[in-house]
Protein backbone atom coordinates (compact mmCIF):
# COMPACT_ATOMS: atom_id res chain seq x y z
CA UNK A 1 0.00 0.00 0.00
CA UNK A 2 1.42 3.40 -0.71
CA UNK A 3 0.10 7.14 -0.87
CA UNK A 4 0.33 9.08 -3.92
CA UNK A 5 1.47 12.42 -3.23
CA UNK A 6 -0.23 14.33 -5.92
CA UNK A 7 -3.41 15.14 -4.90
CA UNK A 8 -2.59 14.08 -0.86
CA UNK A 9 -3.00 16.06 2.25
CA UNK A 10 -0.46 15.91 4.86
CA UNK A 11 -0.16 17.13 8.48
CA UNK A 12 3.67 17.54 9.94
CA UNK A 13 4.59 18.61 13.18
CA UNK A 14 7.59 20.41 14.21
CA UNK A 15 7.62 21.63 10.34
CA UNK A 16 8.63 25.44 10.84
CA UNK A 17 12.40 23.90 10.78
CA UNK A 18 15.22 21.48 9.70
CA UNK A 19 13.57 18.32 8.50
CA UNK A 20 10.00 18.92 8.51
CA UNK A 21 10.21 22.15 6.84
CA UNK A 22 12.45 19.83 4.34
CA UNK A 23 9.57 17.48 3.93
CA UNK A 24 6.70 19.88 3.87
CA UNK A 25 8.56 21.29 0.80
CA UNK A 26 9.45 18.03 -1.06
CA UNK A 27 5.60 16.87 -0.75
CA UNK A 28 4.53 20.34 -2.05
CA UNK A 29 6.75 19.64 -4.80
CA UNK A 30 5.42 16.11 -5.63
CA UNK A 31 1.37 17.93 -5.74
CA UNK A 32 0.68 17.43 -1.83
CA UNK A 33 -1.43 20.09 0.23
CA UNK A 34 0.19 20.48 3.69
CA UNK A 35 -0.84 21.55 6.98
CA UNK A 36 2.43 22.91 8.40
CA UNK A 37 2.17 22.70 12.07
CA UNK A 38 5.00 24.06 14.48
CA UNK A 39 5.03 25.07 18.38
CA UNK A 40 6.51 28.37 16.77
CA UNK A 41 3.58 30.03 14.99
CA UNK A 42 5.85 32.18 13.40
CA UNK A 43 8.02 29.56 11.61
CA UNK A 44 5.09 27.65 10.71
CA UNK A 45 3.91 30.79 9.56
CA UNK A 46 7.17 31.43 6.78
CA UNK A 47 7.17 28.18 5.73
CA UNK A 48 3.19 27.93 4.76
CA UNK A 49 3.90 31.14 2.60
CA UNK A 50 6.85 29.97 1.20
CA UNK A 51 4.88 27.25 -0.32
CA UNK A 52 2.11 29.31 -1.16
CA UNK A 53 -1.62 27.86 -1.69
CA UNK A 54 -0.96 24.54 -1.09
CA UNK A 55 0.09 24.99 2.27
CA UNK A 56 -2.17 26.44 5.74
CA UNK A 57 -0.12 26.91 8.74
CA UNK A 58 -1.03 26.12 12.28
CA UNK A 59 0.28 26.56 16.13
CA UNK A 60 0.43 23.15 17.22
CA UNK A 61 2.31 21.63 20.54
CA UNK A 62 2.45 18.12 20.43
CA UNK A 63 2.11 18.14 24.06
CA UNK A 64 -1.33 19.54 23.74
CA UNK A 65 -3.89 16.81 22.75
CA UNK A 66 -6.19 19.48 21.35
CA UNK A 67 -3.69 21.34 19.32
CA UNK A 68 -3.38 18.26 16.91
CA UNK A 69 -7.28 17.89 17.04
CA UNK A 70 -7.28 21.37 16.29
CA UNK A 71 -4.88 20.95 13.03
CA UNK A 72 -6.49 17.61 12.04
CA UNK A 73 -9.88 20.19 11.89
CA UNK A 74 -7.80 22.37 9.59
CA UNK A 75 -7.11 20.01 7.48
CA UNK A 76 -10.21 18.57 6.57
CA UNK A 77 -12.17 22.57 7.14
CA UNK A 78 -9.30 23.80 4.53
CA UNK A 79 -8.69 20.52 2.02
CA UNK A 80 -10.95 17.92 3.19
CA UNK A 81 -8.95 15.15 3.66
CA UNK A 82 -5.66 13.77 5.55
CA UNK A 83 -3.39 11.49 4.35
CA UNK A 84 0.58 11.68 5.48
CA UNK A 85 0.82 12.81 8.98
CA UNK A 86 4.42 12.74 9.90
CA UNK A 87 5.34 13.23 13.65
CA UNK A 88 8.94 15.05 13.68
CA UNK A 89 9.24 16.94 16.64
CA UNK A 90 12.08 16.05 19.07
CA UNK A 91 13.84 17.10 22.22
CA UNK A 92 16.83 16.25 24.08
CA UNK A 93 18.01 16.88 26.95
CA UNK A 94 21.75 16.05 27.30
CA UNK A 95 24.40 15.04 30.25
CA UNK A 96 25.81 12.69 32.72
CA UNK A 97 22.73 9.85 33.29
CA UNK A 98 23.58 11.19 37.50
CA UNK A 99 23.13 14.66 36.37
CA UNK A 100 19.85 14.69 34.41
CA UNK A 101 16.70 15.51 36.69
CA UNK A 102 13.37 13.03 36.44
CA UNK A 103 11.46 16.39 35.04
CA UNK A 104 13.98 16.54 32.29
CA UNK A 105 13.11 12.96 31.36
CA UNK A 106 9.43 13.86 32.03
CA UNK A 107 9.60 16.39 29.50
CA UNK A 108 11.74 14.61 26.99
CA UNK A 109 8.95 11.87 27.07
CA UNK A 110 6.43 14.12 26.81
CA UNK A 111 7.57 15.35 23.65
CA UNK A 112 9.21 12.91 21.69
CA UNK A 113 7.02 10.12 22.65
CA UNK A 114 3.69 10.61 24.07
CA UNK A 115 3.63 13.38 21.08
CA UNK A 116 3.55 10.53 18.95
CA UNK A 117 1.04 8.72 21.08
CA UNK A 118 -1.50 11.73 21.16
CA UNK A 119 -0.97 12.17 16.98
CA UNK A 120 -2.05 8.86 16.92
CA UNK A 121 -5.62 8.97 18.77
CA UNK A 122 -6.30 12.22 17.09
CA UNK A 123 -4.97 10.85 13.35
CA UNK A 124 -5.30 7.27 12.81
CA UNK A 125 -9.07 7.07 13.26
CA UNK A 126 -9.26 9.37 10.21
CA UNK A 127 -6.77 7.06 8.23
CA UNK A 128 -8.62 3.79 9.52
CA UNK A 129 -11.98 4.71 8.61
CA UNK A 130 -10.76 5.95 4.65
CA UNK A 131 -8.79 2.59 5.15
CA UNK A 132 -5.96 4.41 3.72
CA UNK A 133 -3.21 6.77 4.41
CA UNK A 134 0.72 7.06 5.84
CA UNK A 135 1.90 8.24 9.27
CA UNK A 136 6.11 9.12 9.26
CA UNK A 137 7.60 8.76 12.40
CA UNK A 138 10.79 10.86 12.64
CA UNK A 139 12.81 8.55 15.50
CA UNK A 140 16.86 8.69 15.16
CA UNK A 141 19.77 6.52 14.26
CA UNK A 142 19.66 6.98 18.11
CA UNK A 143 16.51 5.05 17.97
CA UNK A 144 18.59 1.90 16.41
CA UNK A 145 22.13 1.97 17.94
CA UNK A 146 23.68 1.83 21.71
CA UNK A 147 25.68 5.36 20.80
CA UNK A 148 23.92 8.29 22.84
CA UNK A 149 24.93 7.99 26.42
CA UNK A 150 25.23 11.46 27.24
CA UNK A 151 21.61 11.85 26.20
CA UNK A 152 19.76 8.98 27.57
CA UNK A 153 16.25 10.26 27.75
CA UNK A 154 16.30 10.95 24.05
CA UNK A 155 18.19 7.54 23.32
CA UNK A 156 14.65 5.87 25.36
CA UNK A 157 12.36 7.59 23.65
CA UNK A 158 13.69 7.34 19.71
CA UNK A 159 13.87 3.65 20.73
CA UNK A 160 10.65 3.47 21.73
CA UNK A 161 9.44 5.48 18.47
CA UNK A 162 11.41 2.52 16.66
CA UNK A 163 9.54 -0.14 18.58
CA UNK A 164 5.68 1.84 18.22
CA UNK A 165 6.60 2.46 14.70
CA UNK A 166 7.45 -1.33 13.57
CA UNK A 167 4.38 -2.80 15.66
CA UNK A 168 2.30 0.57 14.71
CA UNK A 169 3.44 -1.25 10.67
CA UNK A 170 2.11 -4.86 11.88
CA UNK A 171 -1.70 -3.48 12.44
CA UNK A 172 -2.03 -0.68 9.83
CA UNK A 173 -0.65 -2.30 6.58
CA UNK A 174 -3.29 -4.69 6.33
CA UNK A 175 -5.67 -2.55 7.19
CA UNK A 176 -4.35 -0.17 4.16
CA UNK A 177 -2.45 2.56 5.77
CA UNK A 178 1.73 2.57 5.49
CA UNK A 179 3.76 3.45 8.23
CA UNK A 180 7.73 5.24 7.72
CA UNK A 181 10.15 5.53 10.83
CA UNK A 182 12.71 7.86 9.62
CA UNK A 183 15.87 7.92 11.36
CA UNK A 184 18.29 9.89 10.22
CA UNK A 185 21.89 10.27 11.42
CA UNK A 186 23.48 13.97 11.62
CA UNK A 187 20.93 16.46 9.82
CA UNK A 188 22.35 20.44 9.91
CA UNK A 189 19.13 21.92 11.32
CA UNK A 190 18.12 24.20 14.13
CA UNK A 191 18.26 21.26 16.81
CA UNK A 192 20.49 22.52 18.89
CA UNK A 193 17.75 25.24 20.44
CA UNK A 194 15.64 21.78 21.52
CA UNK A 195 18.66 20.76 23.76
CA UNK A 196 18.86 21.40 27.51
CA UNK A 197 22.07 20.80 29.19
CA UNK A 198 22.86 19.31 32.37
CA UNK A 199 26.28 18.93 34.44
CA UNK A 200 29.22 19.35 33.25
CA UNK A 201 29.27 20.40 29.27
CA UNK A 202 31.28 17.72 27.28
CA UNK A 203 31.85 17.06 23.56
CA UNK A 204 28.44 14.95 21.84
CA UNK A 205 28.85 11.65 21.47
CA UNK A 206 27.97 9.72 18.12
CA UNK A 207 28.73 7.72 15.46
CA UNK A 208 30.86 9.80 12.56
CA UNK A 209 27.93 9.20 10.43
CA UNK A 210 28.18 12.00 7.38
CA UNK A 211 25.73 15.01 8.42
CA UNK A 212 23.33 15.53 5.55
CA UNK A 213 21.46 18.68 4.89
CA UNK A 214 18.03 19.46 5.53
CA UNK A 215 16.76 18.93 1.97
CA UNK A 216 17.87 15.83 1.19
CA UNK A 217 16.47 14.20 4.13
CA UNK A 218 13.29 15.60 3.15
CA UNK A 219 13.05 14.06 -0.66
CA UNK A 220 14.40 10.50 1.20
CA UNK A 221 10.74 11.22 3.91
CA UNK A 222 8.60 11.57 0.34
CA UNK A 223 10.14 8.27 -1.54
CA UNK A 224 9.71 6.55 1.59
CA UNK A 225 6.05 7.52 1.41
CA UNK A 226 5.41 6.68 -2.58
CA UNK A 227 7.23 3.60 -2.28
CA UNK A 228 5.58 2.20 1.26
CA UNK A 229 9.34 1.95 2.90
CA UNK A 230 9.38 1.46 6.46
CA UNK A 231 13.05 2.29 7.52
CA UNK A 232 14.16 5.58 5.88
CA UNK A 233 17.76 6.06 6.65
CA UNK A 234 19.96 9.13 5.76
CA UNK A 235 23.21 7.86 5.84
CA UNK A 236 24.03 4.00 4.60
CA UNK A 237 26.65 3.28 7.35
CA UNK A 238 24.01 3.04 9.96
CA UNK A 239 22.64 -0.56 8.15
CA UNK A 240 26.49 -1.59 8.13
CA UNK A 241 26.45 -0.90 11.71
CA UNK A 242 22.73 -2.66 12.59
CA UNK A 243 24.24 -5.73 10.49
CA UNK A 244 27.58 -5.93 12.73
CA UNK A 245 26.05 -5.44 15.68
CA UNK A 246 22.90 -8.04 14.71
CA UNK A 247 25.89 -10.78 13.68
CA UNK A 248 27.73 -9.81 16.96
CA UNK A 249 26.14 -7.82 19.87
CA UNK A 250 28.90 -8.48 22.46
CA UNK A 251 31.70 -7.52 19.79
CA UNK A 252 30.03 -4.80 18.29
CA UNK A 253 29.07 -3.59 22.24
CA UNK A 254 33.00 -3.97 23.17
CA UNK A 255 34.00 -1.88 19.73
CA UNK A 256 31.21 1.11 20.59
CA UNK A 257 32.26 0.76 24.46
CA UNK A 258 36.06 1.37 23.09
CA UNK A 259 35.29 4.25 21.18
CA UNK A 260 33.35 6.07 23.47
CA UNK A 261 34.80 5.18 26.66
N1 LIG B 1 19.11 17.16 13.13
C1 LIG B 1 19.59 15.95 13.37
O1 LIG B 1 20.82 15.70 13.34
C2 LIG B 1 18.63 14.82 13.72
C3 LIG B 1 19.15 13.51 13.75
C4 LIG B 1 18.28 12.48 14.07
C5 LIG B 1 16.95 12.74 14.35
N2 LIG B 1 16.48 14.03 14.30
C6 LIG B 1 15.07 14.26 14.62
O2 LIG B 1 14.47 15.02 13.60
C7 LIG B 1 13.34 15.69 14.12
C8 LIG B 1 13.32 17.13 13.64
O3 LIG B 1 14.45 17.79 14.18
P1 LIG B 1 15.29 18.89 13.39
O4 LIG B 1 16.70 18.44 13.43
O5 LIG B 1 14.67 19.20 12.10
O6 LIG B 1 15.19 20.12 14.42
P2 LIG B 1 14.71 21.63 14.29
O7 LIG B 1 14.95 22.22 15.61
O8 LIG B 1 15.34 22.29 13.12
O9 LIG B 1 13.12 21.52 14.05
C9 LIG B 1 12.28 21.07 15.06
C10 LIG B 1 11.03 21.94 15.14
O10 LIG B 1 10.19 21.39 16.18
C11 LIG B 1 9.57 22.46 16.85
N3 LIG B 1 9.13 22.03 18.18
C12 LIG B 1 9.87 21.90 19.32
N4 LIG B 1 9.09 21.50 20.34
C13 LIG B 1 7.84 21.35 19.84
C14 LIG B 1 6.60 20.95 20.40
N5 LIG B 1 6.48 20.64 21.69
N6 LIG B 1 5.51 20.89 19.58
C15 LIG B 1 5.61 21.23 18.27
N7 LIG B 1 6.75 21.64 17.70
C16 LIG B 1 7.86 21.69 18.47
C17 LIG B 1 10.63 23.55 16.88
O11 LIG B 1 10.02 24.85 17.05
C18 LIG B 1 11.31 23.40 15.52
O12 LIG B 1 10.74 24.27 14.55
C19 LIG B 1 13.41 15.52 15.65
O13 LIG B 1 12.52 14.49 16.05
C20 LIG B 1 14.84 15.08 15.88
O14 LIG B 1 14.98 14.30 17.04
C21 LIG B 1 17.29 15.07 14.00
Amino acid sequence: MTVRLDGAVAVITGAGSGIGRAAAHSLARRGTRVVVTDVDAGRAAAVAGELGDAAVAARCDVTAAADLEAARDLALARFGRVDVVMNNVGILAVGAVEDIPLEAWQRVIDVNLLGVVRSNLVFLPLLLAQGSGHVVNTASTAGLLPYGFDRLPYTATKHAVVGLSESLALYLRPRGIGVTCLCPAGVATNIIENVTFFGEPKPPRGPRFPVLDADPVGEIVADAIETGRFLALTAPETADDLRERAADIEAYLDRIVGEQG
